[in-house]
């Protein structure tokens, strides 16, 4: 079985995707890591933002275990992020890593922003995570301080503002809904709760297909 959850950031996807993977017992991948891994890499290297050869390069030259888990959830790699995904080069070069990863026996449960539309269209079952922009931006702003950045709840606003746009409007894999995908607005839900309605949309094809 394979679990498709897109949705904008700080929704509570990621969340969700951890304790359907654990509830279901199936591979987890956060597929903004790749991203984030990517953006971090290149300023690392000190590579332009919008050179697409340069960043492909780095993209298929990745490996994870080169980076700290915090390095990557820090504001400016979540920023590099959303730039180096708007470059289809980058998005080529990343695709082949999450469909693999996606097909592996025994299934698996992707998170991002294109999982039900482009890497896994045929998913078994898709989620589309989202909350006001408003609660969101507070949500990652008491994430972040509590990690020691500081940063205005209005600059957050503005940050997370900005990145919805880059990732709405870029021209290759925007973020999008899937035509098929269950809606799961976390605006006004617990984590429990929406970890429940996700967890019965998935009970709800399981019972579909026996
Ligand atoms: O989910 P996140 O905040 O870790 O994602 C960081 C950025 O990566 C986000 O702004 C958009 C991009 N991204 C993407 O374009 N496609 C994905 N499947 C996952 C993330």
């Amino acid at each position: 079985m394979i679990i498709a959850i897109d949705g904008t950031l700080a929704s509570g996807k990621g969340t969700i995707a951890r304790r359907l993977s654990r509830w279901f017992g199936l591979a987890y991948m956060d597929t903004g890591q790749l991203y984030r891994a990517t953006g971090v890499a290149a300023l690392k290297a000190g590579a332009d933002l919008s050179d697409a050869k340069s960043l492909a390069a780095v993209a298929t030259s990745l490996d994870l275990n080169d980076f700290e888990a915090a390095e990557l959830r820090t504001a400016e790699a979540g920023q590099a992020a959303s730039k180096v995904a708007a470059i289809p080069a980058v998005r080529a070069a990343l695709l082949e890593v999450q469909r693999a990863f996606a097909e592996q026996p025994g299934g698996a449960i992707l998170d991002g922003r294109d999982i039900g539309t482009v890497v896994c269209p045929n998913a078994d079952v898709k989620l589309w995570v989202d909350a006001s922009v408003e609660v969101r931006a507070k949500r990652r702003w008491d994430e972040l301080r509590a990690k020691g950045e500081s940063l205005t709840l209005d600059n957050m606003l503005a940050q997370l503002r900005e990145r919805d746009t880059r990732d709405k409007s870029r021209s290759d894999a925007p973020m999008i809904a899937a035509a098929d995908a269950v809606l799961i607005d976390t605006t006004d839900l617990s984590i429990d709760a929406a970890v429940d309605k996700a967890r019965a949309a998935v009970e709800a094809v399981i019972a579909r297909k026996s």
